[in-house]
């Protein structure tokens, strides 16, 4: 089989060999949804551009292929960037015969010692590409100029594209009718957290669930930094905001942060999802130490899939009070899997990971935010049943506001002493309106997703996510969950499953 080395995810998308990072390209054709990604075939650290490319039916399952877009030169690299289907052959690079959902053109940056410019290239079959013998279609002479991400703007009937400024902290948004000749049309920023570059921006429309805007589309900028994160290295923020068909106009000028974890970089959604859904995925790792990470033959894994929505909450009036809640797309629900554990009014519960898999833990949670006994829950996972066992821990403090904390500081010290960025205790909040405050009582919903050396946590329905890496030591895997609660908070109702690997 494949993928059996200890640190592999099961569950989650990483190439066989080879350096890893940025989801690029991502674009759904026809029941496929593709995957493109920067990638390094001949080294694990950063360096060669290619897109390397998967594709899967279920979000979840992939399927490798040769990588679909490499570099001519030397010191040369393909760096991020998008994919569309041009269905109606405004670019004209297709003939007749080919369908209108195999008409892939892909738009990304061309990375030289002298300059980064923007460059496309077209394909029937979204696996062999053939470069536009017109490259670059935009230069500005510089060497700070990339990730583009294409969208076709239904408003303006033509494609609009955004594109970073990395150092002047600005995206750039063009447009173009044909996807070979573009026109500026008006830059945004600096807004939010600046750091060092702004990388990997997207623009992109979000189904909104609660609020004034009950049901509508609201567009939702993505912006990506590195470093300069607040937790340190790399980070993705986003403003909800207008796009008028010229500019983007945030609500307000804040900024807020999509995943607290430190794993969840240049995260990109999918052109074309089917039923309206608005789906992306990120690098799940941060420039900080990915390099470095203790894993071989490859390195870097993608984060799971997550459905996007914007949620209504009462937190922080000036944003309107939306925010972006990330969850795990639902077609993880029909992947195979075995019930480990499945009870309501449970406490303290241990749970044997059994299988070589991933798990699955939901759980809902009541608690009383203003108890004077400190209430709380917190998650162990151990590698082994020993009491000198490495674990991870994720829990919450309840109150008002509820706290929500990852602590990977007792697992995999062997790597993570050496490596001063590995920042091992991250925390983010709850946003209050889970909390009504007509009543002391609090309910909100967990969901962890275990994967051998990386978690991703979702809390009330994705409004607050965590992402984080965890190397064990001794070659350890997940191997147990202790769920404790304090100071009386209930789980109403507690599941565990295992998700049998999607690797054959
Ligand atoms: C983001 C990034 C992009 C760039 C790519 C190079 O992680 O730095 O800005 O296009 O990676 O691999």
């Amino acid at each position: 089989p494949l993928y059996t080395e200890s640190a592999r995810p099961q569950l989650h998308f990483s190439p066989t060999s080879g350096f890893m990072n940025d989801p690029n390209g991502l674009v759904y054709s026809n029941g496929t949804w593709h995957m493109y990604y920067q990638y390094n075939p001949n080294a694990t650290v950063a360096g060669n551009q290619h897109w390397g490319h998967a594709t899967s039916k279920d979000l979840f399952t992939w399927q490798q292929h040769l990588p679909a877009i490499a570099p001519e030169n030397e010191g040369e690299g393909i760096f991020s960037g998008s994919a569309v289907l041009d269905v109606n052959n405004t670019s004209g690079f297709f003939d007749d015969n080919v369908p209108a959902d195999s008409r892939f053109v892909a738009i990304y940056t061309l990375n030289t010692p002298a300059e980064q410019n923007q460059n496309i290239a077209y394909s029937t079959d979204g696996q062999h590409y053939t470069k536009y013998s017109g490259n670059p279609v935009i230069s500005l002479n510089t060497t700070q100029f990339r990730d583009p991400k294409v969208f076709f703007d239904d408003a303006t009937q033509q494609w609009v594209m955004t594109v970073a400024h990395p150092q002047s902290y600005e995206v750039g948004f063009y447009a173009s009718k044909d996807l070979r000749t573009w026109n500026e049309l008006s830059r945004f920023g600096p807004h939010g957290v600046l750091g060092f570059q702004y990388e990997c921006p997207d623009l992109v429309q979000v189904p909104v669930k609660g609020g004034e805007r009950d049901g509508q589309l609201a567009w939702v900028l993505v912006v990506s930094i590195n470093p300069g994160a607040p937790l340190g290295g790399s980070f993705v923020q986003y403003f909800v905001g207008d796009w008028n068909g010229t500019a983007f106009r945030p609500d307000n000028g804040a900024a807020q942060i999509a995943d607290f974890g430190k794993d969840w970089y240049a995260a990109q959604t999918f052109y074309n999802a089917p039923q309206g859904r608005t789906v992306g995925l990120a690098w799940a790792s941060n420039w900080q130490y990915t390099n470095v990470a203790p894993t071989s033959p490859w390195r870097s894994v993608q984060s799971l899939p997550r459905d996007m929505t914007l949620r209504w909450t009462n937190m922080n009036p000036l944003q309107k009070g939306y925010v972006l809640a990330l969850e795990p797309s639902p077609e993880i629900l029909s992947l195979p899997s075995t019930p480990l554990l499945n009870t309501t009014k449970a406490e303290n519960t241990t749970v044997v990971l059994r299988g070589d898999g991933a798990f699955d833990v939901r759980a809902t949670v009541t608690a009383n935010v203003s108890s004077t006994n400190f209430p709380s829950l917190e998650f162990v996972i151990s590698s082994s049943h020993g009491s000198t066992a490495e674990k991870v821990k994720i829990g919450a403090q309840i109150g008002q506001p509820t706290m929500i904390y990852v602590d990977r500081r007792t697992a995999g010290r062997t790597w993570a002493d050496e490596n001063v960025f590995f920042t091992d205790r991250l925390s983010g909040q709850l946003t209050p309106s889970t909390q009504n405050s007509s009543s002391a009582l609090t309910t909100f919903d967990l969901r962890l997703i275990i994967d051998r050396s990386i978690s991703e946590l979702f809390v009330d329905g994705g409004l607050v996510s965590s992402t984080i890496l965890h190397f064990w030591d001794d070659k350890a895997q997940p191997a147990q969950l202790d769920v404790g609660t304090h100071g009386g908070v209930k789980l109403d109702f507690i599941s565990v499953s295992h998700v049998r690997s999607t690797w054959p």
